[in-house]
């Protein structure tokens, strides 16, 4: 049956999602799939099951795609979809929600502190570098591509940094920053199956791997192989499958990760459950590293699609 690819959308993502949705789209009618663009934003979701789709691959990032409500109401139409259901998507589009499995499971990932919309009065805002120690992050918790957030290095940037990541979201997310190597893992699968793939090491120019840089500019490199000794490697899939698996994400994922620099250790930072599938995106690369074609992760995935 026909097969729809979920693009755009209304998100702050949503041009990354329409770069990640016609590369998707391509690929899959390259290979023979009945593909069409569906975006949310300008229909009706239940067009699909008016229209007789028979299984939706979804390439929307961010808020209403990747959080678990498109996962939902696709539910409710009992169209089969790509990737992890409403909870697992819900888990992971928040931040915050994530840290706490991540410690409920002995996982690291950096120390934090969750401010709601009524908690960010001046004064609270003016301490959070004394708990966290400078630099830190400042970031929205229920955002992706690295939107709405700063790296602070001093307490008089903290008001800015708050402003900014609150545009986004209204709760806000402090994060110890960990100084050293970034890194990013796909899994591929679900349950006993789920395996991690190759890991990414992202060297971009003086440490600023920002929105401009993960998509429009050519100045980062992504190494793959890593080039991190074997057992770094090891340890680092094998907590990602960890988080994935306690996050309870389904047919694929990307974590993204920081190594400090002092003593090696790996912390998590997010899964990501709908990864860019942008000319610019790790997924494809890492899968390129073992033979698997951006044609066929697309269409494995889709294969995977289900309930
Ligand atoms: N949020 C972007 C699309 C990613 O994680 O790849
Ligand atoms: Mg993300």
């Amino acid at each position: 049956g026909k097969t729809a690819v979920l693009m755009g959308g209304t998100s702050a993502e949503r041009e990354v999602s329409l770069m990640s949705g016609s590369g998707v789209l391509h690929a899959l009618k390259s290979q023979g799939v009945d593909a069409y663009a569906f975006d949310p934003s300008t229909r009706d979701l239940a067009d699909l099951k008016r229209e007789g789709f028979a299984r939706v691959f979804i390439a929307l990032h961010g808020r209403h795609g990747e959080d678990g409500c498109v996962q939902g109401a696709l539910e409710l139409l009992g169209v089969p979809y790509t990737g992890s259901g409403v909870l697992s998507s819900a888990l992971c589009m928040d931040k915050t929600m994530s840290k706490r499995i991540f410690v409920a499971e002995g996982l690291p990932t950096p120390r934090w502190l969750w401010l709601g919309a009524t908690e960010q009065s001046r004064e609270r805002i003016r301490t959070i570098p004394d708990d966290l120690g400078l630099p830190l992050i400042v970031k929205p918790p229920r955002e992706g591509s690295s939107i709405g957030i700063t790296k602070v290095a001093g307490y008089s940037e903290m008001a800015a940094a708050v402003t900014l990541a609150t545009q986004y979201d209204p709760d806000l997310l402090c994060e110890e920053f960990i100084e050293g190597e970034e890194v990013t893992c796909p899994v591929i699968g679900t349950g006993d199956g789920a395996t991690a793939l190759p890991v990414i090491r992202i060297v971009a120019p003086e440490g600023n791997y920002d929105y401009q840089h993960k998509y429009f500019t050519d100045d980062t490199r992504y190494l793959c192989p890593s080039g991190l000794p074997e057992d770094e490697e090891r340890e680092i899939q094998r907590i990602v499958v960890a988080a994935y698996r306690a996050l309870g994400c389904r047919g694929w994922g990307r974590a993204d990760l920081m190594i400090r620099a002092a003593d090696r250790k790996p912390f998590l930072l997010e899964m990501n459950t709908s990864p860019g599938m942008t000319g610019h995106s790790l997924v494809p690369k890492s899968a390129q590293a073992v033979g698997i074609s951006y044609e066929q992760l697309c269409v494995q995935l889709l294969a995977a699609a289900t309930l």
